[in-house]
This record gives structure tokens, C-alpha cells and sequence, in this order.
């Protein structure tokens, strides 16, 4: 009967407050039988990521999947997946349903979860992660929601993460790269301003290695920027590499696509030998070890 009561009030979503106001009631009795009783606690991980409907991107999921599962074999993770784009278009395409984190928390919540780490898996503090801090609060004050709930920041968060980045993809970059190469980061980039974060490791990429650039899809420095810069120093060979955590539809297309904007493409056209690299931020190690550092903070803050 309960879990009836949940899928039913799973396809209200939409309704959250309303619906979670009607649930109240059945939902006290029902989860924790006696209601002068205390839940006994139980705690969960709940990793969220913005998506990608890419086949090519599932080995920057299953890599954290394992990783996260390995450090903390006692600890039942969750995913959530932020891009409502992205769930829509595989429910529709592959009729799989990827929860929001809303519906993750309901869901983790209907289980009995009284202590949750909320491990952000994006790249920067922008956009994505404030919308899913307001969801995490306005989860804390829900009267059946989950008592405990903390989060592990992006990627980057405070300066040393940044260090620790910059470190880790230039140690990831190709073996085969000599000096005189340059190496292309391709960010996402956004109108936020939590954009500072990649003009940020410009800096930090360039005072390690003269020829690192990180250039953004949608923001700045914008690849026309990484151009110029390019064309100053006389470059005549790129490595491209995604800084996102998938190598999914921008690493795939905008920036190695066959179209003539891509940056391959463009770069190509400007007489520069390029290689891209398929390979999302999350399929390295020396990079999920600092989402993994995040969680566990996460986690020692749920006590
Ligand atoms: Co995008």
C-alpha cells in the first residue's frame, strides 16, 4: 500500500508541496509504525550529475559509481541527474526514467533515509548547483522529508580544488604531447557567475604549463580567445581534451564534430594539426578523487 501511495504520488511531482502536505499523514504511521518513535537512522548517498543521453558518456557514470561504492561499501548510493532535457529525452527515446533530485530525495525519503549526503557532480558551483541547493533546503524543512542532509561541493569549490584540478589535467594530458604542443581544455562554460571559475584555471593552468588553454562552449574565455592566443605562440599542434565530466554531446560535437564550427574544425582551418581526446574529467581517477574528498566532508557533516 505504501509504495502504491508513492508511485501515485510520484507522477504528481509537479505538485510537490501540495502533494507532500496530503502525504503527511498516512505516510508517519505507515514508515516508522509507531509514531511516538524515534526512525532508527539510516544513512544514504545521493550522487547528482547533470546527464547525458549519450552512450559514449555511461563510463564517467559507472567509474564514480564504483569509486563511490568502494570508499563507502556500507553506505547505499542514489543517482539524480539534474537536466530535465536529458531525463525527458531518454524516457522518451529509451523509456528510462532517470529521477530529478527532488524525486530522489521523495524516493530516499519513502525508504527511510534519515541521513543523506548530497554529492554534487558538476564541474562548477553555477546554475545546476543552486538549483539543487534550494532543492536540498526546501527538502529539510518537509515534514516527512529527511531529517539530515548535506553537501559536497562541485568539482571546484575552494582554491585548493582548483589546484588539485589543474594538476590532475595536466598529469591526465596525452603521453604523446611534447613541449611545443598545445594542450585545449573545452569547458561548458555559462552566463552565471560562477563562469569565474574557468577564467580561474586559465591562470592556474598556464602558470603550470605555457601551452595549457581552457576555453569554454558558452562562456569565457571563449575559443576565439584560446585562437589568438594560439596563433601569438606559432602553435602548429593541438591536443584537445573535454573539462567536463562526460564526453558526451559537446565533446562529441562542438568540439570534434565534422561540422565547420567545431573547434577541431575551426582549428584545422587556422592550419593547426588537431587531436581530440574522448575522455570526460570523471573517467580519471586523479579527478574523482576530489569529488570523492567532497563527499566524504559531505558525510562528516552529517554527524
Ligand atoms: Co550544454
Amino acid at each position: 500500500m505504501h509504495s502504491t501511495l508513492f508511485a501515485h504520488w510520484r507522477k504528481a511531482i509537479p505538485a510537490l508541496l501540495v502533494a507532500c502536505c496530503l502525504f503527511s499523514l498516512p505516510a508517519t504511521s505507515l514508515a516508522h509504525g509507531d509514531h511516538d518513535k524515534t526512525p532508527d537512522p539510516k544513512t544514504g548517498i545521493l550522487l547528482v550529475a547533470f546527464g547525458s543521453s549519450l552512450p559514449e558518456a555511461q563510463a564517467s557514470f559507472q567509474n564514480i559509481d564504483a569509486k563511490v561504492r568502494a570508499a563507502h561499501p556500507d553506505i547505499p548510493v542514489q543517482w539524480a541527474f539534474t537536466s530535465h532535457i536529458i531525463r525527458e529525452k531518454l524516457a522518451r527515446q529509451e523509456g528510462k526514467q532517470l529521477l530529478s533530485p527532488a524525486q530522489a530525495l521523495s524516493l530516499m525519503a519513502d525508504q527511510g533515509f534519515t541521513h543523506v549526503a548530497v554529492q554534487s557532480l558538476h564541474t562548477i558551483p553555477g546554475e545546476e548547483f543552486h538549483s539543487l541547493l534550494q532543492t536540498v533546503h526546501a527538502f529539510e524543512s518537509f515534514p516527512e522529508g529527511i531529517a539530515h542532509l548535506s553537501i559536497g561541493t562541485p568539482l571546484l569549490g575552494v582554491t585548493q580544488d582548483l589546484d588539485r584540478t589543474a594538476d590532475a589535467l595536466l598529469a591526465n594530458a596525452p603521453a604523446d604531447r611534447s613541449s611545443d604542443q598545445a594542450l585545449v581544455f573545452m569547458g561548458h562554460g555559462t552566463h552565471h557567475p560562477g563562469n569565474v571559475y574557468y577564467i580561474a584555471m586559465q591562470e592556474l593552468l598556464r602558470s603550470r604549463d605555457p601551452l595549457a588553454f581552457m576555453g569554454t562552449v558558452e562562456g569565457s574565455p571563449s575559443l576565439d580567445q584560446v585562437r589568438s592566443e594560439l596563433k601569438r605562440r606559432g602553435v602548429k599542434k593541438v591536443w584537445l581534451m573535454p573539462f567536463m565530466s562526460v564526453a558526451g554531446d559537446h565533446a562529441q560535437n562542438d568540439m570534434s564534430g565534422p561540422e565547420a564550427d567545431s573547434w577541431v574544425s575551426v582549428l584545422t582551418a587556422d592550419g593547426m594539426d588537431c587531436t581530440p581526446v574522448l575522455k570526460g574529467t570523471a573517467e580519471f581517477d586523479n579527478i574523482v578523487a576530489i569529488w570523492l574528498d567532497h563527499l566524504e566532508q559531505a558525510l562528516h557533516e552529517l554527524n
